[in-house]
C-alpha cells in the first residue's frame, strides 16, 4: 500500500461510522481496500499507541509467556498483535489466532500477518462454535476449544462497538488468558469502562501497567469521577513534514500531534520483585512560569502535584520533552515535587524503541 492507493472515500465512510457509532449495526469493512486503507492510516496510528505501550512494558521488564498462543479479538487489519509480535520476536510465540466478526477483516488480518511473519502458524479462530466464517478464507479455520488457555490475548479498540452478548464473549475469553494486553482511545467514557474491567480483573491478575500498584483505581472513586487514566503516545516527528499524513490529518478531522491512550496490561504470573514506590503522571503535565502541575497516581491514590521549577529545572523541562511513559520515583513533600527519577529500563532490557511493524 502507498498514499497513492489510498481509499479515501472508504476512510470517510469508516470515519463517518466511527463516529456516528455505526458499529452497532454490524460489520463495516466492505472490502480488502478499505481494511488495506486503514490499516496505512488509521491503523498505523493505533499502532504508534502500540509502540508506547510496549515501549513501557519493556521498561516494566514484562515479557510475554514463553511460546504463548496469540489471539487477537476484534482484530481489523491485524496492525495490534503484528505489533507485538513484531517487538517480541513472532519466533517466540506458537501461533496467532485471529478473530472479528468481520469476516474480511479476519481474511486481512491472516493474510497480513502469514506474510510477514511466514514462519508463525496464523490462524483464524471461531470462538463461538456456532459462528461459522465465510468459506473462501484461504487460511485454516480453528476453534479454540472452550477449554483451551489462551496466552497472550490481545484487544485494541473495540470496546465502543461492543454490544453486551460481545462483551461476555470477551470477559469470558480473559477468563481463559495468563495475560492481557488492551489498548484503546484515551477518552473520558472507554478509558472509565476500561477501569471498570481492570476492577473486576484485577482479583485474579497482576497489574502490569499502567498502574504502579495493585490496589483499587482511585479515579473510579465517586470525587475522581471528572478524571479519566490516559496518557499520550509520541507520533513519529517526521509525519508532520509529510504532506501525506498532514492531508490525512486535515481529511480525517485529526490533530496529529495528539494520541491519547489508555491501556492494560495484565498477567496472572506474579513477578518475584515488583518495582515499589513508582508513580505514574496522568494525562499531561501542564506548565506555568513558575512551576508544573499534573495529577499523579501511585499506591495512596490520586493527587494534583506540583513541580516548582526552582526546585528541579532539568526535571521541569522533562516532563515537558520526554517520550518515555511518564513513570516516576518522586522525592516529595506533601503534594509538593522536590525531585524525581525517570522510570529506566531494568538491567539487561534497553530503553531503545521497539521495531516497527
Ligand atoms: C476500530 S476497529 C479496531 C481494529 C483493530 N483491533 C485495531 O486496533 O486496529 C474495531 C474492530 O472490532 C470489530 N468488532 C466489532 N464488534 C465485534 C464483535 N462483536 N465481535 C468481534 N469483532 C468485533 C470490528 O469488525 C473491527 O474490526
Amino acid at each position: 500500500m502507498t498514499w497513492n492507493e489510498i481509499d479515501w472515500p472508504a476512510l470517510d465512510r469508516l470515519r463517518a461510522g466511527f463516529l456516528q457509532g455505526a458499529a452497532a449495526d454490524g460489520p463495516y469493512w466492505q472490502s480488502p481496500a478499505d481494511l488495506a486503507s486503514y490499516d496505512f492510516t488509521y491503523g498505523e496510528r493505533i499502532g504508534w499507541k502500540w509502540d508506547a505501550v510496549l515501549a513501557e512494558l519493556r521498561l516494566r521488564g514484562w515479557h510475554p509467556p514463553a511460546g504463548a498462543t496469540i489471539l487477537d479479538w476484534g482484530c481489523g487489519s491485524g496492525i495490534a498483535s503484528r505489533r507485538v509480535l513484531a517487538a517480541y520476536g513472532a519466533q517466540n510465540f506458537s501461533r496467532l489466532l485471529l478473530w472479528d466478526h468481520s469476516p474480511l477483516a479476519c481474511a486481512f488480518a491472516a493474510a497480513t500477518a502469514a506474510r510477514r511473519f511466514p514462519a508463525l502458524p496464523v490462524s483464524v479462530t471461531t470462538p463461538q462454535p456456532e459462528c461459522h466464517l465465510m468459506s473462501d478464507t484461504f487460511l485454516e479455520q480453528e476453534n479454540i476449544s472452550r477449554a483451551e488457555p489462551i496466552g497472550l490475548l490481545i484487544v485494541s479498540h473495540v470496546l465502543n462497538e461492543l454490544p453486551p452478548a460481545a462483551l461476555a464473549e470477551l470477559r469470558a475469553l480473559c477468563a481463559r488468558a495468563s495475560a492481557i494486553l488492551w489498548v484503546e482511545p484515551g477518552t473520558h467514557a472507554v478509558s472509565r469502562h476500561l477501569g471498570v474491567l481492570r476492577e473486576e480483573l484485577r482479583a485474579h491478575f497482576h497489574l502490569v501497567a499502567p498502574c504502579t500498584h495493585q490496589h483499587a483505581c482511585p479515579i473510579l472513586a465517586p470525587e475522581n469521577a471528572r478524571d479519566w487514566c490516559h496518557h499520550f503516545a509520541p507520533p513519529p516527528s517526521e509525519i508532520f513534514a509529510n504532506p501525506d499524513w498532514v492531508k490525512f490529518g486535515q481529511r480525517a478531522g485529526i490533530d496529529l500531534r495528539s494520541l491519547p491512550y489508555c491501556f492494560l496490561a495484565l498477567d496472572r504470573r506474579i513477578p518475584a520483585a515488583p518495582a515499589e514506590n513508582l508513580s505514574r503522571i496522568i494525562g499531561r503535565p501542564e506548565h506555568f512560569k513558575p512551576y508544573a502541575r499534573f495529577l499523579n497516581c501511585d499506591a495512596t491514590g490520586l493527587a494534583e502535584l506540583t513541580l516548582p521549577k526552582r526546585a528541579d529545572p532539568v526535571l521541569y523541562k522533562q516532563l515537558d520533552r520526554t517520550k518515555s511513559p511518564l513513570i516516576y520515583r518522586w522525592r516529595r513533600e506533601g503534594d509538593e515535587v522536590l525531585g524525581g527519577e525517570l522510570l529506566s529500563p531494568p538491567p539487561g532490557e534497553t530503553s531503545e524503541s521497539h521495531p516497527a511493524d
